[in-house]
């Protein structure tokens, strides 16, 4: 089988996984409230999920500001912290190898998420206008919301959430991960600063790109003094050509996102950190990655790279066999199949998934997809 690629050891940071497989940051939307924290459930799910090679925790915002739906768990308080040591200790007891990734919204949020009822802030009062955020009308009920106009950051405000990015670094050590992993996509607030679309500032955050990577730069430093260049990855959404939709989807238009991403991704090897995670368009009909800019990420980086979003094991095997891609990360597949990796190489049957309990909920839709049985 010419998968068999993605079932064999490689390095990452200080680990060496057990296979290439990995479990992407997925928001689940399970945290206990009130104070947004990680459960005994959630336990179980990522305990069902630590055959994946490698493995990131679902979004956790850094601070209160950084939330944009209800009900994902946090990591800037003690009692959160606590919460995800029982995943960690989960994980671990398995033999699984878990990140943190760690995750602030930005513009992406709604006043009802927001302390004080305040507007969310952002690099500049510029609304996100196809993006939702998700807030709660009753105990365990919601509904998606239009975001409101941000408000932009002052510069020192700026510094002051640097700030945060290291804590909650700290933070997921001490609940035990083995890293963490800085969420710069999906048209959440570091992307906000890299995309010219969001980001207006005529200070030195914004104009230049140069200037829009600065916010990911300090991070990056930042975050590196406080776990080391081995524990830490980052992830980016590139988006390429497609239709006027798509290019809006998250409100990310990059005139040229090979040189923005390129660029981007010197940053990170300049720190050398442990890895980069691209995460591809993945709807229908989604524009795709040219090859041109797989290369380019490959001579320009010297750490891991990880693709994720629509892959198979044969596309994924094909990529990490043309040495492009060195992890693969399957999201949707590993939520319907705890033993995904068993399952690509045996090549058994994947189960469906189901809509129900995607986002907020108990077991159902989350811990009760079954394992394979031979028949
Ligand atoms: C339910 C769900 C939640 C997601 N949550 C996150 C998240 O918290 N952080 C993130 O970077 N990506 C998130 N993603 C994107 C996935 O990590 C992944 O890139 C995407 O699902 C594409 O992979 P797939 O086609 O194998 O599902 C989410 C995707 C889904 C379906």
């Amino acid at each position: 089988m010419n998968d068999r690629i993605l079932n064999t050891p490689i390095k990452l940071g200080h680990h060496t996984l057990n296979n290439r497989v990995v479990l992407p940051p997925l928001t689940r939307q399970r945290s206990a409230q009130p104070g947004d924290i990680a459960t005994e459930l959630m336990a179980e799910y990522y305990r069902q999920r630590a055959g994946a090679g490698f493995m990131v925790s679902e979004g956790t915002q850094i601070e209160p500001r950084g939330q944009g739906y209800a009900w994902t768990p946090g990591i800037y308080a003690p009692a959160q912290i606590d919460g995800w040591r029982k995943v960690t200790d989960a994980v671990h007891a398995e033999g699984g190898v878990i990140f943190a990734q760690l995750w602030h919204v930005g513009r992406v949020s709604h006043n009802a998420l927001q302390p004080g009822g305040a507007a969310p802030v952002a690099p500049s009062a510029l609304q996100a206008l196809q993006a939702k955020a998700f807030i709660e009308t009753a105990p365990g009920a919601g509904a998606l919301m239009q975001p409101p106009v941000p408000r932009a950051l002052a510069a020192l405000e700026i510094e002051e959430l640097v700030g945060f990015y290291a804590q909650a670094a700290r933070n997921a050590l001490d609940a035990g991960f083995d890293g963490v992993e800085i969420h710069a996509a999906n048209g959440y607030l570091v992307n906000q600063f890299i995309s010219a679309h969001s980001n207006n500032r005529d200070d030195e955050y914004g104009g230049s790109l140069d200037n829009r990577l600065r916010f990911l730069r300090e991070i990056v430093e930042a975050v590196c003094k406080v776990v080391g260049p081995e524990r830490l990855g980052v992830r980016f959404s590139p988006l390429f050509s497609g239709t006027d939709e798509d290019r809006v989807y998250i409100g990310l238009v990059e005139e040229d996102p090979h040189h923005t991403y390129i660029e981007a991704i010197k940053v990170l090897e300049a720190s050398g950190i442990a890895y980069v995670s691209i995460a591809e368009a993945d709807w229908d009909n989604a524009p795709v990655l040219p090859d041109s800019f797989r290369e380019a990420v490959r001579s320009t980086f010297n750490g891991r790279i990880i693709y994720a979003g629509g892959y198979t094991a044969e596309r994924g095997a094909k990529l990490v066999e043309a040495g492009l891609a060195d992890l693969i990360a399957f999201g949707r597949p590993f939520i319907a199949n705890p033993d995904l990796p068993q399952r690509l190489f045996n090549g058994w049957p994947l189960n469906p998934l189901r809509e129900e309990g995607m986002y907020g909920g108990g077991e159902v839709g989350y811990t009760d997809y079954p394992a394979y049985a031979r028949p």
